[in-house]
């Protein structure tokens, strides 16, 4: 009986046109994701060779094993008058080979993986290490400066070249914390330990770099992102000695006190909100008796030198919140539209439903109040 060739192929034809396709559709995926291979950070690169390394042992094994399959189709395939095939059946030997060359295999990518697991925190770095308690909230990440005494949100600032060691916190659920660009994910687990270290490579100061949760975390996992910020040592030193001041306990502009007394007052933000030097004596206030700090919301003692807000889902900067007075003399947002600040003040929940911040609706005259208090904070 002959073999109906043609229609094989045609099937064959379909099958690789769709894999192609499929695999073009796939790469225009997220131009701007941060990706693994793009290693800016020493832990990444390990991470990024074992990859390779992996793909290369994958491509040999792929391209026998494939290439020994369409040899044996063409080679012994059935033709008018062919004997029947030779039954190998029970053979030993050859089962013997073919249970141990897999096991070969997948031993070098298992001494491969275990070599860069145990080498991952083995990488020189200059200065002393900084160590960062990070703290996984529901949804947005926490960065308390240890030694230093500092504690910023979705803003991880960080000297070029430092070892960062990071210890992973959470009192709610599992979060895990990733920056593609400079370590692989580690879980943050309530009640256990884990720590991540990191540094940036000497030369991407100036650059900042995505990081994400990734560990399913509830209704806003996939807005929890955060920014790793790289600075070099003088920059960062500078950095760290305008965190380290209290805020003015009276900001001097009108605008600016209005909006202060909005964050002190009754029902006011100072409930979930921190500001050293103004609802917070000093650092040590920021701290409860448990793991993770106390404050539901981010500590905004120097809100106003950051750009990111929930969870890096908005951005915002003086800039585009330019606060004017209006015609009835009261203090207004001029383009609300282009406020990353505007839109999560005016409606948090419509901005990342279910998060924290529940709050009774502002008035456009509160709201510019609040901004330009917090554009105070610097
Ligand atoms: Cu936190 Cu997902």
């Amino acid at each position: 009986m002959r073999m109906p060739l043609f229609r094989g192929m045609k099937r064959w034809g379909v099958l690789l046109s769709a894999l192609l396709l499929s695999s073009l559709l796939l790469a225009a995926c997220g131009g701007n994701s941060p990706s693994i291979l793009n290693p800016s950070g020493p832990v990444a690169l390990k991470e990024s060779n074992l990859f390779w390394f992996i793909l290369v042992v994958a491509s040999i094994v792929f391209v026998v094993v494939e290439g020994l399959l369409i040899y044996s189709i063409v080679r012994f395939r059935e033709r008018p008058n062919s004997p029947a095939a030779i039954q190998t059946h029970g053979n030993t030997t050859v089962e013997i080979i073919w249970t141990i060359v897999p096991s070969v295999f997948l031993f070098i990518v298992l001494i491969g993986t275990i070599y860069t697991m145990f080498g991952l925190k083995t990488f020189s770095s200059t200065g002393s290490p900084i160590q960062i308690k990070v703290v996984g909230h529901q949804w947005w990440w926490e960065f308390d400066y240890l030694n230093e005494h500092i504690v910023t949100a979705d803003e991880l600032v960080i000297p070029e070249g430092t070892r960062i060691v990071a210890q992973l916190q959470s009192n709610n659920v599992i979060h895990s914390f990733w920056v593609p660009e400079l370590f692989g994910k580690t879980d943050v687990v309530p009640g256990h330990n884990n720590t991540s270290e990191f540094s940036a490579d000497p030369g991407t100061a100036g650059k900042s770099f995505r990081g994400q949760c990734t560990e399913f975390c509830g209704l806003q996992h996939a807005h929890m992102n955060f920014y790793v910020i790289v600075k070099s040592q003088d920059d960062f030193n500078a950095w760290l000695t305008a965190q380290q001041q209290a805020a003015a306990a009276n900001p001097a502009q009108q605008a600016a006190l209005a909006g202060q007394k909005l964050f002190l007052g009754s029902g006011g933000c100072q409930g979930c909100h921190g500001i050293v030097g103004v609802n917070l004596q000093d650092y040590n206030h920021l701290k409860g008796g448990g793991d993770a700090s106390v404050l539901v919301g981010p500590n905004l003692t120097h809100f106003g030198s950051r750009r990111q807000i929930a969870g890096a889902i908005l951005q915002w900067d003086p800039a585009s919140c330019v606060v004017v007075t209006g015609s009835d003399g009261q203090p207004k947002i001029e383009n609300p539209g282009s406020c990353g600040l505007y839109q999560w003040l005016h409606d948090p929940q419509a901005v990342k439903p279910g998060n924290d911040m529940n709050i009774r609706t502002l008035s456009d005259t509160e709201i510019a109040q609040l901004i330009a208090y917090l554009e105070s904070l610097t």
